[in-house]
């Protein structure tokens, strides 16, 4: 398939480096500025995205549509995208359930799009041999033929669409929830006074997990608040597939309670500050 232009939906953090991917094929990568932040204009400035302003024209102008955007705001975009009768390739690749990527593919290919699922593992595409881009449904191949010469490294796993959003659920059922997990843990040892006990015998026979805990709060803490969404469609996905929801259920109300470290980057969040907002955020419920 000859892709001439490829619109990316919208240039966040790691959208905005996969858009830079995809320019590698020499197609045009346009995005629409209208509505979005200075923040994200900026992105999509330092990426060389193309912008053409507004939504119609990137629908217009596009063969291939990428769908990067906050999980929950998933579905929306695509119903945004089918109102202006979009007859590409859409590509969805937000963390979201299988059952969400279902309703997208049913949303798009109604209005006549043909539908790939995708899902991204890994940090923005900065550095080869960091960033997957899994894709899955009838046009995947042609999907990941864009990104060739780029760093990220697209993989088809499918030719039905749902695989690629089923093993992100299955990859992230475990990173993200056991950061929350290792968060609770060490607030619930403070609010016992047990903390430094629980360090000593972690050392003994955990060796690992005061590191995990302590790069949980750095790292993971800033973002909680995009993973509550993601939590929540896992849980959905645990309990669609006859498996339990509530640890998801549970790593998304942790999430929630750290809204307080948005976006926190520098400084990073230190434990003792999580801790504290944790048992805070949980005695006002
Ligand atoms: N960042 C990572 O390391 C990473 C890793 C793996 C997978 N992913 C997946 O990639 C997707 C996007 O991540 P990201 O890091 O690029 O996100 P991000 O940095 O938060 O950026 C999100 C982009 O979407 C726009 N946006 C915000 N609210 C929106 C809404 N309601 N409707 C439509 N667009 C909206 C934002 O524009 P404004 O600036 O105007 O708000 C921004 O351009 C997510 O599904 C995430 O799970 C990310």
């Amino acid at each position: 398939m000859d892709i001439k232009s490829v619109a990316l939906l919208h240039p966040g953090n790691m959208g905005a480096t996969i858009g830079a991917a995809a320019a590698t094929s020499g197609a045009r990568v346009i995005w629409a500025s209208q509505g979005r932040s200075k923040t994200t204009q900026e992105r999509a400035r330092q990426a060389g995205l193309v912008d053409v302003e507004t939504l119609t024209d990137a629908v217009r102008e596009s063969d291939v549509i990428l769908s990067v955007c906050p999980p929950h705001a998933a579905l929306d975009l695509a119903r945004t995208v089918a109102e202006h009768r979009f007859k590409g390739v859409y590509v969805d690749a937000n963390a979201i359930s299988r059952t969400t990527a279902k309703q997208i593919g049913e949303t798009v290919s109604q209005a006549g799009a043909t539908f790939v699922d995708g899902g991204i593992i890994g940090s923005p595409v900065k550095r080869a041999g960091t960033t997957r881009l899994y894709l899955s449904g009838s046009r995947a191949p042609d999907v990941a033929e864009l990104f060739t010469a780029s760093m990220l490294d697209a993989k088809t796993i499918g030719a039905e669409p749902g695989a690629a959003s089923a093993l992100k659920v299955a990859y992230a059922a475990w990173t993200k929830c056991t950061d929350a997990l290792l968060l609770a843990i060490r607030t619930f040892a403070a609010v016992e006074g047990v903390d430094k006990a629980l360090l000593q015998e972690w050392t003994i026979s955990q060796p690992d997990l005061e590191r995990r805990s302590n790069q949980a709060a750095a790292v993971a803490a800033p973002k909680a608040w995009r993973y509550v969404g993601e939590m929540e469609e896992i849980a959905a996905t645990f309990q669609a597939a006859g498996l339990p929801a509530g640890f998801h259920s549970a790593a998304a109300e942790v999430c929630a309670r750290l809204a307080p470290f948005k976006d926190q980057t520098e400084p990073a969040p230190a434990i003792a500050a999580v801790i504290d907002t944790l048992r805070v955020n949980g005695k006002q419920r």
